[in-house]
C-alpha cells in the first residue's frame, strides 16, 4: 500500500537549522542546544529504550490512558482525519486509528514530523494495516509549517508524549496560538502532558540507573560531531538532570568535567568550555491540569475532556477552538 508525502523541509534545510542553532546556542553566555537534535537514528533508538525503562513512567502512563479512553475520545472528536504532530515512528497511533475506525469515521492519517527517516516505513505499514486509510506524510517544522498541514475533513490533531513540555512558556503560547489559527471549530486537539509529581520520581525518570538517558543526552554531541564536523569528546561530559522548582520543569544538561575547546568545522565556530561549565540540552515542563486548561484557554481553546487528572501520572486533554 502507499502514501503521499509533502516535503516542506529538506534534509539540507534541517542541517542548516542545526548549524544556526549550534552557532546561536553554543556561542551564547549560557550555552544550550535544542532537544530536537537528539533524534538521529541512534538517538531515536535510545529514546525507544528510555520508554521501556522502569523509571520512565510517561510513555506507559499515556499508553494506558489512550487504551482506556480512545473510544470516548473518538466519539467526542468525531474526527475522520488524525493529524499527529511529531509522529516519529507512529507508535501510539494505532490505538487512536483503531478507535476512530471502530467509531466509523476514520478516513485519513497525517503524520507530521521534521524528518521522513522513520515516517516512510511506518506510513506504508499503517496504510496496509488499515484498509482504505489515506496516509499523507507532511515533513515540516512545527514552528513554521503548521499552516501547510491539509485542513480537509474533521480533524483531530494529536500532540502526544509530553513533547509540549520541551517548549518554554513563551514558545508554548506561540505554538498553541499558531495551531489554533490553523484549526476550525469542529477540529479538536488531543494533548498529552506530563504532570507535576514527587521530585524524586521526576528526577529518576531523567536519570535512570542503567544510564540510558545519560547516553541519550550525550548523543547530541555525536550528532554535532557527525553533522557539523565537531570534535566533542562525549566522555569529557557528564549527564545532569535537575528539577527546576521555580520553572516547574526538568532540565537536562551536559557538564564539561574539564576546561576544553571544541571546534565545529562546518559551523565555522570554536567554543570554549570552562571546567564544570554546563550546557542546557532539554527542558521537560511538568503541568497541573489547571495550568493546561489555562494555557489552552489563553490560546483560544475550550477543554472537552481531561483524563488522568486525579492522582494521575500523566494527562490527556481534548480541546477545540472556541471560535
Ligand atoms: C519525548 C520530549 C517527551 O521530555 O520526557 C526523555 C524526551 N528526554 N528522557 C521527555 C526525553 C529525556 C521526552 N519527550
Amino acid at each position: 500500500m502507499s502514501y503521499t508525502i509533502d516535503v516542506h523541509l529538506t534534509r539540507d534545510d534541517v542541517r542548516q537549522r542545526m548549524r544556526a542553532d549550534a552557532i546561536d546556542g553554543l556561542q551564547s553566555a549560557s550555552k544550550s542546544i535544542p532537544p530536537v537534535w537528539f533524534y538521529d537514528e541512534r538517538g531515536s533508538q535510545l529514546f525507544e529504550q528510555i520508554t521501556r525503562l522502569p523509571e520512565y513512567y510517561p510513555t506507559r502512563a499515556e499508553r494506558h490512558l489512550l487504551e482506556t479512553y480512545a473510544r470516548t475520545i473518538a466519539e467526542l472528536s468525531k474526527a475522520d482525519t488524525l493529524v499527529e504532530l511529531g509522529a516519529g515512528a507512529c507508535e501510539k497511533t494505532r490505538v487512536l486509528l483503531s478507535a476512530l475506525q471502530d467509531f466509523g469515521t476514520l478516513a485519513t492519517y497525517i503524520p507530521f514530523d521534521v524528518s521522513d527517516e522513520f515516517l516512510r516505513d511506518a506510513a506504508s505499514t499503517l496504510s496496509s494495516e488499515y484498509e482504505s486509510l489515506a496516509v499523507h506524510l507532511v515533513i515540516g517544522d512545527f514552528s513554521e509549517h503548521l499552516a501547510e498541514i491539509p485542513t480537509e475533513g474533521r480533524r483531530m490533531v494529536a500532540f502526544l508524549g509530553g513533547t509540549i513540555g520541551n517548549l518554554d512558556p513563551a514558545r508554548r503560547a506561540r505554538f498553541l496560538f499558531d495551531l489554533n489559527c490553523t484549526m476550525s471549530s469542529d477540529d479538536s486537539l488531543l494533548l498529552g502532558a506530563d504532570l507535576v509529581k514527587d521530585r524524586r520520581r521526576l528526577v529518576a525518570a531523567y536519570d535512570d540507573a542503567a544510564g540510558v538517558t545519560a547516553d541519550f543526552n550525550k548523543n547530541v554531541l555525536h550528532v554535532l560531531n557527525e553533522q557539523l564536523g565537531g570534535d566533542f569528546d562525549p566522555d569529557q561530559f557528564t549527564h545532569v538532570a535537575r528539577w527546576n522548582e521555580n520553572e516547574q520543569w526538568i532540565e537536562m544538561r551536559l557538564r564539561a568535567e574539564h576546561a576544553t575547546d571544541v571546534k565545529l568545522q562546518e559551523a565555522g565556530i570554536s567554543v570554549q568550555f570552562a571546567a564544570h561549565e554546563e550546557m542546557l540540552t532539554e527542558i521537560s515542563a511538568k503541568f497541573t491540569p489547571a495550568r493546561i486548561e489555562a494555557e489552552l484557554h489563553d490560546a483560544g481553546f475550550v477543554v472537552d475532556g481531561m483524563w488522568g487528572a486525579d492522582e494521575g501520572e500523566f494527562l490527556l486533554t481534548l480541546a477545540h477552538p472556541f471560535c
